[in-house]
């Protein structure tokens, strides 16, 4: 049998992208070599750390927390295995390599396809002195399997892992330490939510060695290269946390003629195509944020692409979230991007202590700051701290999405008493007047 799809992966992007080629009437397979489906984001990412931020808010049961995700987890990824039968996506459990534009071998046989989207996602990074055991060395999988609660954490990177797995394990009772290389954490927010969200989790007791450097290290003690000199640090265990790279090598993709960059992300044109004009790449194989939505809404766009459709992704509004508490959320340019493409702008901030719901819930801490084009008006960015956050970045990215202006935004009705009247509040600062401050 020839295939019209085969999905490399099934991770966020892949089983999205098979599900989608199967509803379009597309004969579909979906290669995956872990024996379960759902990729990283379903087993050791997104799922499984949600549980823990949650539960962690709550509870102190550590075994208990461990076993709820375990359960869910397990739910979505048979959750997956359930979708793919009813839409008729075959999977191929096993490791795929390409042989050829349209052939791929797995478990010693080969599969035809006319179609094929790679979708293998992304590894994380590791440190030449310090690889991973995931016992003492964590890299976000093993930090999310621990069997107890470590005395004293380290994490390497303050980035969106380590400052969410970070605040699971200040909140179980660890001792949590950053070092980050930068002057900031969460390099990828706008500057201000950086800022709050450092002074924020800095409250809550986790301490950050920022602009510091990790230059060997012995066991798990780092030895450190700060502004002020070199300093050690020891931990019962470590957290490397220092980002994750495209998973493109033993795929055959070079032999095939694939065209890789430098940090090993497929090239591909605007319509998701590799070099190889019938082979697409999706999500975190492919250069943009690493995030599962993203890899979704590729994965749709590729499948309907190969069934001769027209789809548009509007890469400016792809929200971007951290689940850490406050919850910090984005949508669009962050005021340094609009500086850099020399827009001429406004921004405006609204604070949630000025709320009556984030009053009535006792969680004040936090703000919006809306950004627009001086002329246009139009909303350029969105970027939020506070209650609620991962919720409230839809409604700004609905707006930026349709390109609605600040005036669109600030004539529409929000529900007293609700978290939502902030960002009404926000978009009225810009070119009139917030009413409650
Ligand atoms: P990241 O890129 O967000 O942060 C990595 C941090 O490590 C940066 O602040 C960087 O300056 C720092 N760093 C790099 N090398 C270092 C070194 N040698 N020593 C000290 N610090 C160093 O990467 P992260 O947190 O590993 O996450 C990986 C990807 O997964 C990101 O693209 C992220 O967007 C995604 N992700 C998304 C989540 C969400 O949407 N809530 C949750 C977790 C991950």
């Amino acid at each position: 049998m020839i295939y019209d799809v085969v999905v490399i992966g099934s991770g966020p992007g892949g089983y999205v992208a098979a599900i989608r080629a199967a509803q379009l009437g597309l004969k579909t397979a979906c290669i995956e070599k872990s024996k379960t489906l759902g990729g990283t984001c379903l087993n050791v990412g997104c799922i499984p750390s949600k549980v823990l931020l949650h539960d962690s808010e709550h509870s102190n049961d550590f075994a208990k927390m461990m076993q709820r995700k375990t359960k869910v987890v397990s739910g979505f990824t048979g959750g997956v295995e359930f979708l793919f039968k009813k839409n008729k996506v075959d999977w191929i459990q096993g490791a795929a390599k390409l042989k050829s534009p349209t052939s791929i071998s797995v478990n010693g046989q080969n599969i035809e396809a006319k179609n094929i989207i790679l979708a293998t996602g992304s590894e994380p990074v590791s440190l030449p002195f310090l690889p991973f055991d995931e016992k003492k060395i964590l890299s976000s999988t093993g930090a999310l399997a621990l069997s107890s609660v470590p005395k004293k954490m380290l994490v390497v990177g303050a980035g969106v892992i380590g400052v969410e797995l970070g605040s699971v394990y200040k909140r179980l009772g660890s001792e949590v330490v950053f070092i980050e290389f930068l002057d900031r954490i969460c390099p990828a927010f706008d500057l201000s939510l950086s800022k709050a969200l450092l002074k924020s989790l800095t409250n809550q007791g986790m301490v950050f060695h920022l602009s510091h450097k990790v230059m060997k290290a012995d066991g798990t003690t780092l030895t450190v290269q700060g502004p002020t000199g070199e300093s050690q640090f020891t931990g019962d265990v470590i957290l490397v946390a220092v980002g994750r790279k495209p998973y493109s090598s033993g795929l055959g993709l070079e032999e095939i003629g694939i065209q890789k960059d430098a940090k090993g992300f497929v090239q591909i044109d605007g319509s998701l195509r590799t070099t190889q004009p019938n082979i697409f790449a999706i999500g975190d194989l492919v250069d943009g944020p690493m995030l599962a939505h993203k890899a979704s809404e590729e994965g749709i766009a590729a499948a309907e692409i190969i069934a001769g459709h027209h789809p548009v992704i509007n890469y400016i509004a792809i929200p971007n979230v951290a689940y850490t508490h406050p919850e910090v959320a984005a949508v669009g340019l962050t005021e340094e991007e609009i500086k850099t493409r020399g827009l001429s702008y406004k921004v405006s901030q609204f604070p949630f202590k000025a709320n009556s719901r984030a009053r009535c819930i006792d969680d004040e801490e936090g703000f919006i700051k809306i950004l627009a084009e001086t002329n246009s008006r139009r909303i350029l960015g969105v970027h939020m701290i506070g209650p609620n956050a991962s919720e409230l970045i839809a409604e700004a990215t609905i707006a930026i999405q349709l390109k609605a202006t600040a005036d669109q935004l600030a004539d529409t009705c929000f529900a007293h008493p609700t978290l939502s009247e902030a960002l009404k509040e926000a978009s009225l600062g810009l070119f009139r007047a917030p009413i409650h401050i």
